[in-house]
């Protein structure tokens, strides 16, 4: 970073400073003030705006970097040749830009350019523009969250569709729909600074529920974090998307990609492939970005399969052995809080530790130094079930909520406390709410070695047979389960 480009952040930060002395937090800023409008669009106009972004397959695709001063770009080209560049600016102009450069690899029968753009200051707006060789597209914008606060939106299950079968021009209604969902989180939640999806967002796993997933508007500003859903393994094209910090490759790594972490302030995230059962690859993961990030004060898991469910309870078979597969690490490595999707019903657990309630948070709105791991079970985009599924009654469950809306969350980190917010999409009513104060450092301790030992032969062998079975579709022998 040049001396102009940090006295120009500097001066950024002077600013905010003196608007928080009259009362006015950087978070309370609308950065994208001036871009609402365009996130914006009828029918018509998102008709047109998608089939033009179809023609063209230019949508550039914004992930959380390492950690908060860093951010991951990704985009794809039909031709390899020109370096992939992201030029950043303070400036709206894109005068004083900084230069960074990536590589381009194949991605099915396209190339994926990556950059990672670095050094960026907290509490600022950023301008960039990007390409091959040269970045010359529309400057854009994204914002940098506080240094002691940001602000995650967390959903699920977004089950973008191309399948004419089930819906006509279903790639581009489900998107549509997708858009939308985001345009009203966002705007309902301005101090939002990244986006968690937690799987299933393109329900045939191909490339073009991918880029339907990417196409919208608010995602040119506001990054998203993605894992491996159940769906996504149907095709091979997940992994030719996005840009995720620090991947892992394990034995068991499925072609499409695997677990990978980033931080942001204090906490470290680690987002995990539930499809690969290998507890093996998830514990040795799990091992490295702690110790990459020891003094990281929160640990928040994300995978896909929700190891306890809220309405539609550990309904899947598999539900079972992923508990036995996961439950090890999360309670050996003290995580905070676990978010998953698949059920497409909200759920949020009581302190749990391997499979036993140690807290009951029934009633509970605030709650300090707690044991155990929260689990939390996000609904669904496009596919909200509907009300008439009876309650749970699964001993595990502290909050379930059965409405036919979509349901997201808000998780903010602040001081010493994560708040957690869950509100309906159409009415922003909150349904759920939790704060969490923490004054301990997470412990690490081997307290269920033996049964993770146990565990990681029981998933090894799980995570080979579903191997074999990605292998036998990927030679085109198709396998139904
Ligand atoms: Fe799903
Ligand atoms: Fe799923």
């Amino acid at each position: 970073m040049n001396r102009t480009f940090k006295k120009i952040t500097a001066t950024t930060l002077a600013i905010m400073l003196l608007l928080s002395c009259f009362g006015v937090s950087s978070s309370a800023i609308d950065p994208f003030a001036e871009v609402r409008s365009s996130w914006a669009m009828n029918q018509e106009e998102w008709n047109t705006y998608f089939s033009d972004a179809r023609i063209t397959k230019d949508v550039v695709e914004l992930t959380p970097g390492s950690d908060e001063s860093q951010m991951n770009f990704s985009w794809q080209s039909d031709v390899e040749e020109g370096t992939p560049v992201v030029m950043i600016s303070l400036n709206a102009d894109m005068t004083e830009a900084v230069e960074f450069k990536g590589e381009a690899s194949m991605a099915g029968t396209r190339f994926s350019n990556k950059v990672t753009v670095t050094g960026l200051e907290a509490s600022s707006i950023y301008y960039y523009t990007y390409g091959k060789g040269v970045a010359d597209s529309e400057p854009e914008r994204f914002r940098t969250g506080d240094a002691d606060s940001f602000t995650a939106l967390y959903c699920s299950d977004v089950h973008i569709s191309n399948d004419s079968t089930e819906e006509p021009d279903s790639l581009s209604t489900t998107s549509y729909k997708w858009h939308n969902a985001l345009n009203k989180m966002v705007n309902d939640n301005i101090e939002a600074d990244f986006i968690l999806s937690a799987g299933d967002q393109a329900s045939g796993g191909l490339a073009s529920e991918m880029f339907g997933f990417y196409s919208p508007s608010v995602l040119r500003n506001v990054p998203i974090a993605s894992c491996i859903g159940n769906h996504e393994k149907k095709a091979y094209d997940y992994g030719y998307f996005g840009n995720k910090p620090n991947e892992y490759k394990g034995i068991s790594t499925s072609y499409i990609g695997g677990d990978y972490w980033f931080t942001y302030n204090e906490v470290l995230f680690l987002v995990m492939d539930s499809t690969n059962g290998s507890s093996v690859d998830h514990l040795r993961f799990v091992q490295d970005a702690i110790k990459a990030n020891p003094d990281a004060k929160w640990r928040v898991g994300m995978l896909h399969h929700d190891l306890y469910g809220g309405a539609y309870s550990r309904a899947d078979s598999d539900n079972a052995l992923l508990e036995a597969l996961f439950n090890p690490i999360f309670s050996d490595y003290d995580f905070d809080i676990v978010l998953a999707g698949h059920s497409h019903y909200y759920g949020r657990t009581h302190g749990m530790e391997m499979d036993a309630v140690v807290e009951d948070y029934t009633g509970v709105s605030d709650i300090t130094n707690p044991d155990g791991t929260i689990f939390m079970v996000s609904t669904s985009i496009n596919r909200v079930r509907d009300d008439t599924y009876p309650e749970s009654k699964d001993e595990s469950i502290a909050v379930n909520k059965i409405i036919n809306d979509t349901i997201y969350t808000s998780l903010t980190f602040e001081g010493d406390s994560m708040e957690i917010n869950s509100y309906t999409l159409a009415e922003h009513e909150l349904v759920d709410t939790l704060t969490v104060h923490k004054t301990d450092a997470p412990e690490n301790d081997d307290e269920f070695f033996g049964f993770t030992i146990f565990a990681g032969v029981l998933g090894t062998i799980y995570s080979l047979v579903n191997k074999f079975i990605e292998l036998f579709r990927k030679m085109g022998i198709e396998i139904k389960l």
